[in-house]
Formats: C-alpha cells, structure tokens, sequence
C-alpha cells in the first residue's frame, strides 16, 4: 500500500467526481478535503481483514474492492463490491466494534482514507454527511434484505440471475452484444455471492452460454439476453 497526503485545489477535487459528494456545500468538501488521505493498493491486496480494530473509513476513487466474510473451512461469503464512489469501513468507527467483513481489493485501487476522529468530527458539524451516511445504510439493508428473500425463495439458477443482473445494473458497460459486466469477478466469487459452489455455478453458466444467454471470456460477464435471466427468477416460487 502507498499513502499520500492529498493536496486538492479548488479545481481537481476528485471527491467531486464521486455521487457521495455531488450536491454537498464547498464548506464540507473543504473540510474532508483537509482530512483525507489517498492510499493507494494494488489489485488482490487485503485493506482489512474482518475482527480487526476499525480505525479508518475509505471512499473508492477508482477500483473495486471485495467485502467478504471469511469462513473457517477456508470458504467465502461474498457481501458486495464497491466500486468508484462507494465507501466501506465505516460501521465499526459508528458502533466502536470490530470489522464485520474482510475488505481486499479486485482491481489496483485508489482510495481517500478518513479517521474514525475526522469521521465522526464531519459527521457531527455537517448534517448532510450524516443523512448520506444513512442514505448509503439504508440501501445496503434493502440490498440484504432482498439477499435474505433471493436464499429462502429461489433455486440456484434464480438467485445466479438475479446476481448477474444487479452486478449488470451496477457496473454495467453497453456493448454492442448487449451489457458487459465491467468487473473482473471470479466463478468463485460468483459463487461466494450467492450461496452456492462454483460446480453449481460453472455448470449453470455453461447452460446459458450454449444458449446464447450470456458469454463468458477471462473472468468477464456480458449478458446477451437479460429478459431470459429475469424470466428465471420471476417463475420461480
Ligand atoms: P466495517 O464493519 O468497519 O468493516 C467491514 C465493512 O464492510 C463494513 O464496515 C461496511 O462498510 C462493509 N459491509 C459490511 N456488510 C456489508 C453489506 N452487507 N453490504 C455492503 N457492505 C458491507
């Protein structure tokens, strides 16, 4: 990991390039600006790993980063993967417990580090961080909480669907075949994902690969025909 204080001038402040920010007062971004470090990782490196102390909150200027929950037999459970604009790490510096999930980047990452201090200290003087903190809370429980639905109510070949279409919604990229995935994303991690094996899920893409449903080329999803994918979990019971 590399680390840099970040000099942002009025004119190449890059937290203006992040959703998070659009829209909030020059006085905050002024603020955070002061209080943010770049830090930078290459692709597969651990930020965290899950029962660490939380001591910083990070904001994704450019990359993914892997939000995992590592288990004892050496599997994985995948929770997200945050990209440009999202931030991760912030639950513990709220609650004062430990990491709730292993952070590792996917991509070489960049990223503004804020400390648990600073965090609180903005959240405290500018309302409207704290209302985009809830925002981005809120949106992750509805996101759990459709996770919880997809594992009682659909089969393996729905919640894989499902899957595909929300990474799709997320970080798509049109082409001219249809939508590309702009994620380099593991069978595994596909699998981590939704609760299944990468068999499971390696046999499943084969099926909608011969079918013309989706093509499959070094750990890159395009979805050819999104109806057929939706179809799949709509019929499910
Ligand atoms: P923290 O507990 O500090 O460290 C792990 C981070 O992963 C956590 O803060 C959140 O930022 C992120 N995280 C945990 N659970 C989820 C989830 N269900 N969806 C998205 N991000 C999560």
């Amino acid at each position: 990991m590399t680390m840099r204080t970040t000099t942002f001038d009025g004119d190449s402040n890059p937290l203006e390039l992040v959703p998070l920010f659009q829209g909030m007062s020059p006085s905050l971004l002024g603020e955070l600006s002061r209080r943010l470090r770049v830090v930078t990782f290459r692709a597969g490196t651990a930020v965290f790993h899950a029962d660490d102390a939380g001591s910083m909150m990070y904001i994704i200027i450019q990359g993914a980063v892997k939000i995992f929950v590592p288990a004892t037999d050496g599997r994985e459970v995948v929770l997200a993967v945050h990209r440009t604009g999202d931030l991760f790490g912030e639950m513990s510096l709220l609650d004062d417990e430990r990491r709730s999930a292993s952070a590792t980047t996917l991509e070489d990452t960049e990223m503004v580090s804020l400390s648990r201090q600073d965090f609180l200290e903005v959240m405290t003087r500018h309302p409207e961080a704290s209302r985009a903190i809830l925002d981005v809370l809120v949106k992750r429980l509805r996101q759990t909480n459709q996770s919880i639905q997809d594992a009682y109510l659909l089969d393996v070949p729905g919640r894989l669907a499902r899957r595909l279409l929300i990474l799709a919604r997320e970080h798509g990229i049109e082409v001219d075949e249809g939508i590309e995935i702009g994620l380099r994303i593991s069978q595994q991690d596909l699998a981590s994902m939704i609760g299944a094996s990468r068999v499971a899920v390696n046999k499943q893409l084969q099926t909608w690969r011969q079918k013309g449903v989706v093509d499959v080329r070094r750990q890159r999803v395009t979805i050819l025909k999104p109806e057929v994918l939706e179809r799949q979990f709509s019929l499910s019971p």
